[in-house]
């Protein structure tokens, strides 16, 4: 059998190391709520042996497929090293201070515990509330300054690989205007976040030009910082509502938005589809990533199950079971294809 090159051993080591971070992590935590604070609600959580190795083996899968993309030069390798230490060692101590907080806000069923300085007129209503008992929702600088250490945690240190998945699927769609300069084509990112995404993008499109957009001003402050620094022209960040895009009709190449679709009610989710049709020119590429869903990963359905009981995520059960491919076609995209890595389902189409 071939050796594997020092470099892949030290990216898998990297990433088990992350896992097992995060799965030390989540262990610790629900022991020490379950002695302080303990909520009968939430019920059995645990999952039997066959279901952590097919968890175990679809992260392999993930892996290995985030290495192969990298060597296929899809993106640079250094994305797959590039870990934001500093920032995780603040980070890490203000989601242990916040976390009682959040177990309280879930023994209550309190989902409305926002700032009171927000202007409420200024967001739709189904925004209004804590997304996964997050202190604050997504409406406060502290919520965004921790949001991304805690999506790390969530999925064992796997979500950048995860949000690479959108990469070769935007590259291949934007081979349509392989007869443009790079740097006349633009790329979205809708729910752009705390600037993940961002990043990865700007490694593996360093001409093209790049937007983020968010309704979270306080999320795009903490992205402004995290990509401050990366090679490449500015990246645009713009407030917005992904239901009406400040963007005009065929302005965009390339669209990309990763794990909005989950929190959306099904009429916006179709709504926010039809506002990418618009602003997306003819031959543009949309490229989803979202959680995965009931009918291609049912042997997932457990976690799908756990994951709804943890946390506040009123349209989960929905959205695992929406037919967003029929939408997508509906709209009047083609070439509709979708793949699954660990917890992240991809759709890719064309206009
Ligand atoms: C789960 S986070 C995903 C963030 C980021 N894409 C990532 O990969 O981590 C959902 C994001 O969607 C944003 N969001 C929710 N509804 C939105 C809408 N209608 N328009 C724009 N952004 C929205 C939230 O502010 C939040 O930043």
């Amino acid at each position: 059998m071939a050796r594997e090159p020092i470099s892949k051993i030290a990216y898998k080591t990297l990433q088990q190391g992350k896992s097992i971070a995060g799965l030390a992590h989540k262990e610790l935590s629900t022991r020490i709520m379950n002695f302080l604070l303990p909520d009968k609600k939430l019920g059995n959580l645990n999952i039997d042996q066959k279901l952590l190795i097919d968890i175990q083996n679809s992260m392999e899968f993930l892996r290995e497929v985030d290495w192969n993309d990298a060597e296929n030069n899809i993106y640079p390798k250094k994305l797959l090293f590039d870990e934001p230490w500093l920032r995780y060692l603040t980070q890490y101590p203000k989601i242990w201070l916040d976390m009682p907080n959040t177990w309280d806000r879930r023994r209550k069923q309190n989902f409305k515990d926002l700032p009171k300085n927000i202007e409420n007129e200024n967001y739709p209503k189904y925004y209004l509330r804590n997304f996964h008992h997050q202190t604050d929702g997504y409406l406060s600088d502290f919520s965004a300054s921790i949001y991304d250490l805690q999506v790390e945690i969530l999925f064992n240190g796997s979500a950048d690989a995860m949000r690479r998945r959108i990469i070769k699927p935007l590259k291949e769609g934007l081979n349509n205007f392989s007869n443009r300069k790079k740097s006349s084509l633009k790329i979205i990112d809708v729910a752009t976040g705390s600037g993940r995404t961002l990043k990865q993008l700007r490694g593996a499109f360093p001409k093209e030009k790049i937007i983020g957009l968010d309704l979270s001003g306080s999320y795009l402050k903490e992205a402004s910082r995290f990509i401050s620094d990366l090679d490449g022209d500015l990246i645009e960040l713009i407030t917005g509502n992904a239901e009406e895009l400040p963007l005009k009709d065929n302005s965009m190449q390339g669209i990309s938005c990763v794990y909005l679709f989950h929190e959306l009610p099904r009429s916006v989710r179709e709504n926010v589809l039809k506002e990418f049709f618009r602003v997306l020119e003819p031959g543009g590429v949309l490229v989803l990533a979202d959680s995965i869903q009931v009918n291609d990963s049912p042997d997932f359905i457990q976690i799908m199950e756990n994951f709804h009981k943890s946390f506040h995520e009123p349209f989960y059960c929905d959205y695992i079971k929406d037919d967003i491919n029929t939408k997508i076609t509906d709209i009047g995209f083609h070439n509709v294809k979708t793949s699954s890595f660990f917890m992240t389902k991809v759709w890719s189409a064309i206009k």
